[in-house]
């Protein structure tokens, strides 16, 4: 059975019903580090699948291996599970800017269709060796090169057949790589009153072990209950329940949802969207004269930033709207002292850090560098252990803003990677990776309030 709309969207700008594509409004976007579930962007192909029955639900790994495996839940959840705090990026993230530029075919994104979430499960690598692939390779003996994602949701462009991507092996292997079958999101936990009661009383009742013995083992409807009560909430269906790949700093149509099939191929994966989509050509391509085997799939996805809010104030003056104009009035002086605080998410693919935002007033001939940061309490330093690789930055300056203005802002990675310009210069029909440098209108006046 299928059905289409899941989640909580009253959060949500839905651009398209079936297949439910949504993102969270700009200001929501930035206003957590780890954005909530409800907040996340969804991006899909087809029908959301239902998997009611998880205690059937496993996952074949098969290929060019040498023993085939199939894997339940239990299986995955008996290997070491990991926290990942990980930005997922949808490739036509601001496509709507592009579209801008001349047409482009695609959903018509703003700059929301990204997010950044705590996913938990276990790490491929450590699922591959089950099947007898040791980390860190790039053959299997049978000659397998890449590993094929194949899901349970149909999608017109796979011809009614599932949707599917791959990922080269040597990056599935490698446990830096830190790709995740993820069960979790966010580790959301369903705490209660009722919960903590329980939790309260089957403590002071019973030792740690006896605890623990009692948690796992006794399966009747009361531990049940419980167990559900305080474990971590599983991933939501929207995002692959009951289990979906996390490939970090890649763009987001390599994590598949819905994981049905591991499959060890020698070539990469040959389906719509890795062959026929999520490709960049250059200005010149259209849908007359278009190769789509001349390019190669994405992957890592290209620095990127967006300025989410914007707002203006007065300095030294707490006043808005009508008070505000009538200070203005009395002292048109206060016009130069006005001021702006400028934030937005900078992130960059293959793991590399943030090394630099930087923000100009008069559209890029003078630029003013902004403060980095990612969890509370501990500063941000590109590259550094304390620092989540492949999760997004925050930035923030208060700049002086003397006149209506376009405020542009540029991030540069940690490989001095910075973004394009203008998005004329990297406009394609896909209208993917419009990574271009992002810009915001400001107006100064007085308000009709
Ligand atoms: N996996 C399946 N099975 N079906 C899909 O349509 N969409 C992909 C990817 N994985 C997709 C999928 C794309 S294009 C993106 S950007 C991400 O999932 C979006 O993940 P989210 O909906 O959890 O944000």
């Amino acid at each position: 059975m299928e059905i289409e709309l899941s989640c909580n969207s009253y959060a949500f700008e839905s651009l398209t019903v079936e297949p439910f594509n949504a993102e969270p409004p700009r200001s929501a976007l930035i206003s957590s580090y780890v954005t909530p579930v409800d907040f996340f962007y969804k991006r899909n192909h087809g029908p959301i699948p239902i998997v009611d029955d998880i205690e059937s639900y496993y996952v074949s790994i098969c290929g060019l291996i040498e023993n085939s495996k199939d894997l339940f839940m239990r299986d995955i959840r008996m290997l070491r599970k990991y926290n990942i705090t990980a930005t997922l990026q949808c490739a036509g993230n601001r496509r709507t800017a592009m579209s801008n530029v001349r047409t482009v075919k695609g959903v018509g994104w703003d700059v929301s269709a990204i997010g950044n979430a705590v996913w938990s499960g276990a790490k491929l690598a450590d699922v591959l060796e089950l099947v007898g692939i040791p980390n860190l390779t790039s053959v299997t003996r049978s000659g397998g090169k890449h590993v094929e994602f194949v899901s349970i949701d149909k999608c017109k462009e796979e011809n009614g057949g599932p949707y599917k991507a791959s990922i080269p092996l040597s990056q599935a292997t490698n446990p830096e790589a830190d790709v995740l079958l993820a069960y979790e999101m966010n580790g959301e936990a369903q705490y209660s009153v009722v919960a903590l009661f329980l939790v309260v009383w089957a403590t002071s009742c019973l030792n740690p072990v006896e605890l623990t013995s009692w948690l796992t083992l006794n399966s009747n409807a009361y531990s049940k209950f419980f167990l559900s009560i305080i474990m971590p909430k599983p991933l939501n269906r929207d995002h692959g329940y009951p289990l979906r790949v996390v490939v970090p700093g890649v763009i987001g149509a390599r994590s598949v949802k819905w994981l049905d099939t591991i499959n060890i191929l020698a070539e990469e994966c040959q389906g719509f969207f890795m062959q026929k989509d999520y490709k960049m050509f250059p200005p010149s391509v259209n849908w007359d004269n278009i190769n789509w085997k001349s390019r190669r799939p994405l992957m890592d996805f290209p620095v990127q930033h967006n300025t989410e809010t914007c707002w203006l104030t007065v300095r030294n003056l707490l006043t808005r709207g009508r008070e505000c104009d009538e200070a203005w009035k009395a002292d048109p002086q206060l016009l130069y002292n006005l001021q702006a605080k400028v934030s937005g998410y900078a992130v960059s693919g293959g793991g590399r850090g943030i090394e630099r935002v930087d923000i100009s007033v008069d559209g890029g001939k003078n630029w003013v560098e902004a403060s980095r940061y990612q969890k509370t309490g501990i500063p941000y330093i590109a590259d550094h252990m304390s620092s989540d690789k492949w999760a997004w930055v925050f930035f923030e300056v208060i700049i002086d803003i003397p006149h209506s203005t376009q405020i542009v802002a540029k991030a540069v990675d940690t490989a001095a990677n910075v973004q394009p310009e203008s998005v004329e210069t990297i406009w394609n029909l896909r209208g993917v990776l419009n990574t271009s440098w992002h810009r915001v209108q400001v107006r100064v006046g007085h308000s009709n309030m």
